[in-house]
């Protein structure tokens, strides 16, 4: 499943997932798109999308959530993409970094699509969720440079800016792949500029080629295993600490 969220067609990330389609296909593998905006996704979660209702009088996005779920009458929109990522066992994540994070059309399809009581529960998730066995690869670009987009960078370095969303999908169960990252990814150029740029892009699109046909090699996430946190959810002294997001106190 290839999950596209941006607004043009002929931008560099629709190229990207274009190419992922492609050389997915060419593996012999089936593949399904949900191009966000071209679907119009709405990804405000609200009461206005559940025709049937736990609670009428307050609207608990949780509980509606599941309520729905169990009687089969998820929102058809939800129903669909919930479908997609069950049969799939690979998800791709096309974006650009908007504002330091994914943009908001494809954070509301996770706020909708990731349904409580369906997609992940107290008891369902971590190395016990839902989508375990499948594995979870974003591609992002940014218009900042790969240096200002590093640890030490005036960005911050886009890695530990993604973990939160990462970590989410590792929350549903997914095996989650290192991010590909693509760095500098702007418009404007001409000449030689823009001759340099397309060159390393085509470097890049090769590259991302080579991780779509070889996942098996591509570097895997590591997370702490829900053996790792004590019976408060904190972290026990002799774990290991894989980001900052979750460490021992200084
Ligand atoms: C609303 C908005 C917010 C953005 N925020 C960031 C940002 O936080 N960091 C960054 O490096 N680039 C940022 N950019 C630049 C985009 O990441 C960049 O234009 C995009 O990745 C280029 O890929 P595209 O040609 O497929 O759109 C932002 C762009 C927009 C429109």
């Amino acid at each position: 499943l290839i999950v596209l969220a941006h607004p043009e067609s002929s931008s560099y990330n629709a190229h990207l997932a274009t190419l992922a389609q492609q050389t997915l296909l060419a593996t012999g593998s089936r593949v399904e798109m949900s191009d966000l905006y071209a679907m119009g996704f709405d990804p405000a979660e609200d009461a206005r999308h559940f025709s049937v209702r736990a609670d009428p009088r307050r609207f608990d996005a949780q509980l509606e959530q599941r309520f729905s779920y169990d009687r089969e009458e998820l929102p058809e929109a939800v129903q669909g993409e919930v479908d997609k990522i069950l049969r799939a066992d690979l998800v791709l994540l096309h974006f650009p970094l908007w504002w330091f994070g994914m943009p908001a059309i494809l954070k509301g399809w996770m706020d909708r699509v990731f349904v409580y009581g369906g997609m992940y529960s107290g008891s369902r998730r971590h190395e016990r969720g839902v989508c375990r066995g499948k594995r979870a690869l974003f591609c992002v670009t940014t218009g900042s440079s790969e240096a200002a987009c590093s640890p030490t960078g005036k960005e911050g370095d886009t890695r530990l800016v993604l973990w939160p969303a990462l970590y989410s999908m590792r929350y549903l169960g997914f095996t989650v792949l290192q991010p590909f990252l693509v760095h500098g990814v702007r418009g404007g150029l001409t000449g030689p500029a823009a001759d340099a740029a397309n060159a390393r892009l085509h470097a890049i699109e090769q590259r991302f080629a080579t991780v779509l046909r070889q996942l098996d090699d591509a570097p895997v996430m590591p997370f702490n295993a829900d053996t790792d946190f004590d019976e408060n959810g904190q972290l026990k002294p002799d774990a290991p600490v894989y980001s900052p997001f979750i460490r021992h106190q200084e």
